[in-house]
C-alpha cells in the first residue's frame, strides 16, 4: 500500500486542471449495457472506482476500450445477468447495473452491495422503485434477484428520500421500459441531468432531470450515443478549500460553478474570494478564515461529499462553526484524524463543533473513506511540519493524479511505499 508524505505551510499558486465526475461517470458506464450499439464518453476521469466498473460492465459482456480520457463501450449482447460478490464488495456503485441488466434482459442478480465506513448504505428505495415497474424482486444467499417475466411497464415511482442511486436506476430502467416514468421526489445533482442527457441521447424521452420531478418515455430499443461527462463538483471544490486553506490562489479549469453554488457561498462565507472564468474558477485564500455553520443536504444544498473538506478549513478559523451531516449516519470518521493534528471538535449525535486553532501539527493518520481522506490532505497541506496520510489507496478512488496536481501549485507532497 502507498503513503502520502506532506510538508505543510506552502500556499498553493497556479493553475488546476478540474477531471470529469466520478459520480457522473459510473451510472453512464452501466448505461451502456441498455443498448447493443456503441457508447462512446470523453472527459472520463483515470480513477481506481472507473477501472472496476470497467471490469464489471466487462463482465456482463460489455467490451471497453480506454484510450487517454475517452472510454468506448460497447454491450453488444449481454453475457452474464450476474454482478458477483468479489467486483461489487469493491465498489458499491456496482448496483448501478441492477436496472440496466433487468431492463435490457429481463434479469438480474447483483451481489448486495453492503455498508461502507460512513453507513449501511441500504437500497430499499431502489428495490421498491424496481417493483414498481413491474420487476419481481428477492433476497436470497447475499444477492438481490430480479426478474422482469412480463416485461416492465412505465409507473409513478414516489421516492421517499431523494436517493442519487435510486433515482439513477430507475432512470436507466424506464429509459428501456414501455410507457411513461414519473420518478417524484427525484434527486437534483448534476451527474442524475448529465445522465438524463446521454439517455435522451440514446433516444429516451427525458424530461424534468434536475428537478424533483422526472418524466421518462420508455423505448423498445435504444441506440449508442457520443457523451461527454460534466466535470468533477466535489474535486472543484476540494481544490477551492486547498486554496483558502493555504491561503493560496487557484484557478480551477475546466470547473463548472453552476454545479458548486452551495460550496461557493460557504467558501465566500468563510473569507475566500470567488470569480467565475468563462471555464472555470478562480479562488483566492489570502484573508482570514472565518467559522461558517452548514449542514448537508441534498442538491443544491451543501453537499455532504464536500463536508469533510470544509470541516478541515473550519479547523483554522478564527472562531467556532458547527457541521451537521444529515445525508450518512457515520461520516465524521475524519474528525478523530484531525484531532491528531491538533484541530478542536466535538461531535454531538450528527453535529460536529468546530473551535479554530491557530495552527494544525502535521502527524501520521489514518485514511478512512474517499472524502475523509481528502480532508486529511487539505490540513496536511496548512499544518506546520510533516503529515504522513497512510491507505491512499482510498484517495485514488476519487482523485486522479492527486499528488501531481498538488505538486504543480507548488505542495511540497510525495507518494511513497509504505
Ligand atoms: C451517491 O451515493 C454518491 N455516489 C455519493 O458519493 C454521495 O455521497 C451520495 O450520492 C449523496 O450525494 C455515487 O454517485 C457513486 P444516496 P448514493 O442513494 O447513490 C440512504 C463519494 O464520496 N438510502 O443519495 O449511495 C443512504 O443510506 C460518494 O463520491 C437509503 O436509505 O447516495 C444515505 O443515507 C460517497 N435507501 C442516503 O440515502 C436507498 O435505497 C443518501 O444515499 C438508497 C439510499
Amino acid at each position: 500500500m502507498d503513503k502520502l508524505v506532506i510538508q505543510g505551510g506552502r500556499p498553493l499558486k497556479g493553475e488546476v486542471g478540474i477531471s470529469g465526475a466520478k459520480n457522473a461517470t459510473l451510472p453512464l458506464m452501466a448505461a451502456a449495457l441498455l443498448t447493443d450499439e456503441p457508447l462512446v464518453l470523453s472527459n472520463v476521469p483515470a480513477l481506481a472506482d472507473i477501472r472496476s466498473m470497467a471490469g464489471l460492465v466487462g463482465h456482463h459482456g460489455a467490451r471497453v476500450d480506454t484510450t487517454g480520457h475517452g472510454l468506448a463501450l460497447h454491450a453488444q449482447n449481454i453475457a452474464d445477468t450476474t454482478a458477483p460478490y468479489d467486483i461489487v464488495r469493491k465498489m458499491r456503485a456496482s448496483i448501478l447495473v441492477l436496472g440496466p441488466l433487468l431492463a435490457r434482459a429481463g434479469h438480474a442478480r447483483v451481489s448486495l452491495p453492503g455498508g461502507c465506513a460512513i453507513g449501511n448504505r441500504p437500497i430499499d428505495l431502489h428495490l421498491k422503485g424496481l417493483k414498481a415497474l413491474g420487476a419481481e424482486i428477492e433476497l436470497a444467499e447475499g444477492y438481490v434477484e430480479a426478474r422482469a417475466n412480463g416485461g416492465l411497464e412505465g409507473a409513478v415511482v414516489p421516492l421517499p428520500f431523494a436517493s442519487v442511486g435510486a433515482t439513477e436506476n430507475l432512470m436507466m430502467a424506464a429509459s428501456l421500459t414501455r410507457g411513461t416514468t414519473v420518478i417524484e421526489n427525484a434527486a437534483r445533482e448534476p451527474e442524475i441531468s448529465d445522465l438524463a442527457a446521454c439517455l435522451a441521447a440514446m433516444g429516451a424521452g427525458i424530461s424534468g432531470a434536475g428537478t424533483e420531478r422526472i418524466e421518462i418515455e420508455g423505448r423498445d430499443t435504444l441506440s449508442g450515443a457520443r457523451h461527454r461527462v460534466i466535470a468533477d463538483r466535489i474535486e472543484a471544490g476540494s481544490y477551492a478549500v486547498a486554496a483558502a486553506i493555504t491561503g493560496g490562489d487557484l484557478i480551477l479549469a475546466g470547473a463548472e460553478p453552476e454545479t458548486m453554488r452551495a460550496t461557493i457561498a460557504a467558501l465566500e462565507e468563510a473569507g475566500a474570494e470567488t470569480s467565475e472564468l468563462p471555464a472555470g474558477l478562480h479562488v483566492r485564500g489570502d484573508s482570514a478564515t472565518r467559522g461558517v455553520d452548514i449542514t448537508t443536504q441534498p442538491y443544491p444544498g451543501f453537499p455532504t461529499d464536500m463536508q469533510a473538506q470544509l470541516m478541515a478549513l473550519m479547523a483554522l478559523s478564527d472562531s467556532a462553526s458547527v457541521i451537521t451531516e444529515t445525508i450518512f449516519e457515520n461520516r465524521f470518521m475524519h474528525v478523530s484524524e484531525l484531532a491528531r493534528m491538533g484541530a478542536d471538535i466535538t461531535v454531538t449525535g450528527a453535529s460536529a463543533t468546530i473551535r479554530g486553532v491557530r495552527a494544525l501539527t502535521g502527524a501520521a493518520v489514518m485514511a478512512t473513506d474517499l472524502r475523509a481522506s481528502m480532508s486529511l490532505v487539505l490540513a496536511g497541506l496548512a499544518a506546520e511540519g510533516e503529515t504522513v496520510i497512510h491507505r491512499v489507496y482510498h484517495l485514488d478512488r476519487g482523485y486522479e493524479r492527486l499528488e501531481e496536481k498538488l505538486r504543480g501549485v507548488g505542495a511540497d507532497i510525495a507518494r511513497a511505499k509504505e
